[in-house]
């Protein structure tokens, strides 16, 4: 069967083409009844992580899956062991949230060598060294740019003070969603001279680590009126250090955030965070009809875009129900 990829994006294409000994087609997917599958998971310490894991676990018996779902424990070193397992189980297809951009490239080439289709998911790998439609299929996935950029239109429109000093909580170094969250809120609240970025330092999207961070920060930047984070676990973190120190969270500083969670939903609810934008865990559905469309030989996009809503005091009681 003839297959043809979408190369979606301009970049993808265009580094496609710098080495020709690089172009090669991603292996393709026989149609059967039940396949064996494999997720490797990054890690399991936040509701996100648990939420899209749930996600796949649930796909499996609706999608005929033979599930096999593994868990990196925050380990770069230890996903790509996870994947050369699944290898060596004899897994169909593989699919990968690569917890950093660089060090899971060794698995999406291992998978590729073994004859095995890669569907990156929620986060990508270095477009340097592989691209979709060439040593991966696709990547489904949010735009993080753009989270990062709603967030900043967000705080432009409803800060009301006449200076925002604001502290960064960034996720895990090396990952796309904390490059990407950066770059789309830094080069977009710039664009108001009311904003300045005092500190930007990683919390490894975790909370405990937001807390922590925060903290120190604090200490060094007392006047801190607006904290944004690049996911809702390190808001929750910076929350509790903001109350810890006598701060009023939703009073004297604002914080914003992505992903969705309930605890960021309810802290809407009650004051203590402006906004969060969504970005959703819920990739076992798209990943079984993306599968399953590539197998019967369809073409499938470079990036299948997953699009989010956004949650403010306007809304956040009517979605917390459905919120994890
Ligand atoms: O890659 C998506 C991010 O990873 C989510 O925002 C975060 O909560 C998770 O750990």
């Amino acid at each position: 069967m003839k297959r043809r990829i979408l190369m979606g994006t301009a970049i993808a294409l265009g580094l496609g083409l710098t080495s020709m000994s690089a172009i090669a087609e991603p292996p393709p997917l026989e149609q059967k009844d039940r396949y064996k599958v494999g997720f490797a998971q990054t890690e399991s310490n936040n509701p996100w992580r648990i939420a899209q894991t749930k996600s796949f676990e649930e796909t499996a018996e609706t999608c005929g899956w033979d599930l096999i779902a593994t868990d990196a424990t925050g380990s770069a070193a230890k996903q790509v062991a996870d994947v050369d397992s699944m290898i060596a189980q004899g897994i169909d297809v593989l699919f990968l949230p690569p917890r950093e951009e660089k060090p899971l490239i060794p698995a999406v080439m291992k998978a590729q060598a073994a004859g095995i289709p890669t569907f990156l998911v929620d986060r990508s790998v270095d477009q340097n060294v592989a691209q979709a439609g060439n040593q991966y299929v696709s990547f489904l996935g949010s735009d993080f740019i753009d989270q990062g950029r709603r967030v900043a239109e967000w705080v432009t429109e409803n800060f009301d003070g006449d200076k925002g000093i604001i502290v960064e909580l960034e996720g895990t170094t090396g990952s796309s969603p904390a490059r990407d969250r950066k770059s789309g809120f830094d080069d977009n609240i710039v664009k108001d001279d009311r904003f300045e970025i005092v500190a930007s330092q990683t919390g490894d999207f975790a909370r405990d680590m937001g807390r922590q961070v925060m903290e120190t920060l604090l200490q060094a930047h007392p006047d801190v009126n607006i904290v944004y984070a690049h996911n809702d676990e390190m808001a929750i973190g910076a929350i509790q250090a903001l109350e810890l120190a006598g701060r009023k969270p939703g009073e004297d500083v604002l914080v914003v955030s992505i992903d969705g969670t309930r605890d960021a939903l309810q802290a809407i609810i009650d004051g203590k965070m402006g906004v969060t934008v969504e970005s959703s865990p819920f990739f076992g559905p798209l990943a079984c009809e993306v599968m399953q469309k590539y197998a019967a030989g369809e073409e499938i996009p470079a990036w299948v875009k997953v699009e989010d809503r956004i949650f403010t005091a306007e809304n956040a009681a009517d979605h917390i129900d459905e919120a994890y």
